[in-house]
Formats: structure tokens, C-alpha cells, sequence
């Protein structure tokens, strides 16, 4: 009965909504352990199609229990509009447990992020304006409110002042914008304070309680490893911790607890917003990866910049977080392609580097050194077994194993659940 992490391998948008909710019917709890709705997940189920952001994928599964740890970050409007559109289509979503130490994304902190935004001009990163990175830098300058703090007005109000003491002259001395009211931000949160009441819980406890249980557990990160705020491309990153390591500290269990640490990955590249991307395609064969994946986001609707398989990024992923196992998602969006080639190692101003380079501005000018391999023209959608795979295709998912380091034990074939073929099962 094992305790398994899902989380992205590259840039995001790797499938990990449609890998967790495959899982789904064979696990009891389901757990985000970090971001908020700057995630965005597709999870395709028969004819319906499900957007999901703040709530964890487990939320579509009838008897699973969807967890919002302490290392999310909760906007209560986007919750309850996710939440409410969910119920009005039919899913249940009365087991939520949220965490009473999550912290709360105000309506002060949208408006920073987006204005931040501007004032970086050439530098900005990009983000989902969702007041994602203002909240976590709250978290850690000590001036965030908790989910906890909503059931004492009294509390509730003094924080909300001792933040924007702060914030309201960043506001309107350096952005030229209007302060926050004290009383208004204090009111909006408190009008959700009953609502939310019955879903907080000591989630750690919980957790940790059902682990002694022998229960299935699924810890599904939003991100991905190149965007975790140590690990990924700095400062072209989130701000929260999107590696195996978040999962011990954004929901309040040991390390020793992990069975399995499963890395999502695409056949092929996609990263949204700003910052490096070695094999990024900004010519024609870019636009057919876009099109034919449907590489637009499910947050922002921006187009995905989209680029071949990086080899280099997922070894690092496999050793950043311990992979165990792959799930090599789109590969069927590599389908008609004549030749595929796959980025073995990077040339660094003439040396050759088949590890991350740890500098900066070196990845900044890695150049990929291509390894080619020829394509295939079979519809694969169909495909349920390995060996039912177009023997090109084969090949290559094969070569990317050995490359990544990290043996692939599913392949998504398409974005309907059943369109994938198991060669390990993720829950032995
Ligand atoms: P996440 O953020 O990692 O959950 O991924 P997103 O949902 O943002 O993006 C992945 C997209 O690919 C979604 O639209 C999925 O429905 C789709 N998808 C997932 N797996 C496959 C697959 O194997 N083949 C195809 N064609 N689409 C897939
Ligand atoms: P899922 O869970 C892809 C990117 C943004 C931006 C950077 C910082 O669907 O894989 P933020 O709003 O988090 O401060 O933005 O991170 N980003 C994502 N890119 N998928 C995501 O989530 C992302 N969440 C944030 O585009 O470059
Ligand atoms: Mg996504």
C-alpha cells in the first residue's frame, strides 16, 4: 500500500492531472503539497472535460480523499468557484480537507503580482498573476494569513493591518496604486470563514494517521522541477517547491514515508512564460508540436513554447527527486514526424556537457547536441500494449529510458484515461 509522489519532470503541463486521476479509483487520498491555482490540470473523463487548478485531481474520483495541504497557497474565491462549478456538473467534492496552516492568497497580493510584473519590463517572468509569488514571500517574511486565522476576527484583523502596514506603501509609493482597506480585506476573507470551516483539518494528522492505516496515498505536485524555486531555472521559476522534497515539508510527512517518486514527463518540451529553454523550435516544426499537442494553458490560455526532448533535464530530474519511475505522456503527438530528434547533452561555448550545467548563464547558452531518431506513421491511439507500438516508436521510448535513467512504466497515447499503455504498475 504505497505512499506515491506525481510530480512534473520538466516544465509543467507534463499530464500530471491525467496520470493522478488514472490512479484514482485504487487510491484513498489524493494530496497537493504545493502551489495554488497557477496550476492548471486537463483530466479527460469519457465526453467530459474537467479544468482543474486549486483542487487536487482526486477530487473526480468517487471515494477518494482530496487533500490541500499546509504548503498550498489558497485563493478562497478561486476555491469555492472550482468547487461549486464541480458540484453543478455532478462531482461530489464533500470530502475536501483543506489545511488549517495553508496560507491565504489576498486580493492585495493578485494586484502586487501583476504590477510587479510590469515594473520588471524586459525582466519579468512571466507569471499567472495569481498573486502566487507575493503570497509565498508573505509565507516566509512572516506576515501571511493562514487559513486558521479566519476563525478569529480579532486575529484575522491584526494581520491583515500588520501586512499592509508594509504592502499599502509599496502600493502607492512605488506602484502608484491605491491602499488596500484594513476593514474591506478583513471582511472579504471573513465571509468565507464558515464556509471553509468544515473542511479545515490537522492534515498532517490526518495523513500521516492514514499511512499507519496502510492506505494509498498520492502526493500530486502543480509545477514541475525546472520551475521549483531551488531546483529549476532560477529566477524563472515559481515560488514554491515543486520537487520530492516539498512533499515532506508542504504536507507534514517524513521522507521515510515515500514508496515511489513518479516523474511526468512529454515526449517532447513545453514551458510557459519566460526564461531559458535550450531546445525550444521557434520555427514551423514549433507550431505543429503546439497545434498537433494542443499547447496552449489551461490557466492563462497563453501559447506553450514548445521544443524536442531534453535528455539532459531528465536525468537531472531523476536526480533531484529520486525518480523511481517515468510516465512518458503525448507520445502520440509525435506521431507523421520523419525524424525526432532528442537532445543528448549540451555544447557550452564549445564544451560539451552531459550534466545541468550548475551555472546560470551557462545554461543560458547551452546549445543541444541532437541525437536523431526516425519516426513513425501509425496511428498509435489505440495502442494499449507496448508491443502493439509501431517498432520506431518503440525505439525511442526505449532510448529515452536509457538516456533518462529512469525506467518509463506508463505511455500516454492520448488524453482520454484509458489512453495509456501500463508496463509497471505505479502501486505494486
Ligand atoms: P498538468 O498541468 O501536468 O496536469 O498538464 P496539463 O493538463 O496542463 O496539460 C497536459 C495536456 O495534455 C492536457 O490537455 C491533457 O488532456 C493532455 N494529455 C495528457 N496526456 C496525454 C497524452 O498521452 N496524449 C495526448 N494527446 N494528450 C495528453
Ligand atoms: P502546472 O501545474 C506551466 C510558470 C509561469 C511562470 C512561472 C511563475 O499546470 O504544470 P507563477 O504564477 O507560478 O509565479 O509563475 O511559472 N508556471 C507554470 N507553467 N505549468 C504550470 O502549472 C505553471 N505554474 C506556473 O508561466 O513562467
Ligand atoms: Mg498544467
Amino acid at each position: 500500500m504505497p505512499a506515491v509522489v506525481v510530480l512534473g519532470a520538466q516544465w509543467g503541463d507534463e499530464g500530471k492531472g491525467k496520470a493522478t486521476d488514472q490512479l484514482g479509483s485504487r487510491v484513498d487520498y489524493v494530496v497537493k503539497f504545493n502551489g495554488g491555482n497557477n496550476a492548471g490540470h486537463t483530466v479527460v473523463v469519457g465526453d467530459e472535460k474537467y479544468a482543474l487548478h486549486l483542487l487536487p485531481s482526486g477530487i473526480l474520483s468517487p471515494g477518494c480523499v482530496p487533500v490541500i495541504g499546509n504548503g498550498v497557497v489558497v485563493d478562497l474565491e478561486v476555491l469555492f468557484e472550482e468547487l461549486d462549478a464541480l458540484t453543478s456538473r455532478g462531482v461530489d467534492v464533500s470530502r475536501l480537507l483543506i489545511s488549517s496552516s495553508a496560507h491565504i492568497i489576498p486580493s492585495y497580493n493578485r494586484t502586487l503580482d501583476k504590477v510587479t510584473e510590469r515594473f520588471l519590463g524586459k525582466r519579468q517572468i512571466g507569471t499567472t498573476g495569481r498573486g502566487i509569488g507575493p503570497t509565498y514571500a508573505d509565507k516566509m517574511n512572516r506576515v501571511g494569513i493562514r487559513i486558521s486565522d479566519l476563525f478569529d476576527e480579532k486575529i484575522l484583523r491584526e494581520k491583515v493591518e500588520g501586512a499592509l502596514t508594509q504592502k499599502n506603501q509599496v502600493l502607492v509609493k512605488i506602484y502608484n496604486r491605491r491602499a488596500a482597506d484594513i476593514d474591506a480585506v478583513t471582511a472579504e476573507l471573513l465571509a468565507y470563514a464558515d464556509r471553509v470551516r468544515p473542511m479545515v483539518a490537522d492534515t498532517s494528522l490526518v495523513l500521516n494517521q492514514a499511512l499507519d492505516a496502510g492506505k494509498t496515498l498520492v502526493f500530486e505536485a502543480g509545477q514541475a522541477t525546472m520551475l521549483d524555486v531551488d531546483h529549476g531555472t532560477y529566477p524563472f521559476v515559481t515560488s514554491s517547491s515543486a520537487t520530492a522534497g516539498g512533499v515532506c515539508t508542504g504536507a507534514g510527512i517524513g521522507p521515510s514515508r515515500v514508496d515511489r517518486v513518479v516523474g511526468v514527463i512529454k515526449a517532447y518540451t513545453t514551458r510557459v512564460g519566460e526564461g531559458p529553454f535550450p531546445t525550444e523550435l521557434l520555427d514551423d516544426m514549433g507550431e505543429h508540436l503546439r497545434k498537433t499537442g494542443g499547447e496552449y494553458g489551461v490557466t492563462t490560455g497563453r501559447p506553450r513554447r514548445t521544443g524536442w526532448y531534453d535528455a539532459v533535464i531528465a536525468r537531472y530530474s531523476g536526480r533531484i527527486n529520486g525518480l523511481t519511475d517515468l510516465v512518458l505522456t503525448k507520445l502520440d503527438v509525435l506521431t507523421g514526424l520523419e525524424k525526432v530528434p532528442v537532445c543528448v547533452a549540451y555544447d557550452v561555448d564549445g564544451v560539451r556537457h552531459d550534466e545541468m550545467p550548475v551555472d546560470q548563464s551557462a545554461f543560458h547558452h547551452a546549445k543541444p547536441i541532437y541525437e536523431e531518431f526516425d519516426g513513425w506513421w501509425e496511428d498509435i491511439s489505440h495502442c494499449r500494449t507496448f508491443e502493439e507500438l509501431p517498432v520506431n516508436a518503440q525505439r525511442y521510448v526505449l532510448a529515452l529510458e536509457e538516456m533518462s535513467g529512469t525506467r518509463i512504466s506508463a505511455i500516454g497515447v492520448g488524453p482520454d484515461r484509458e489512453a495509456t499503455i501500463v508496463r509497471h504498475d505505479l502501486l505494486d
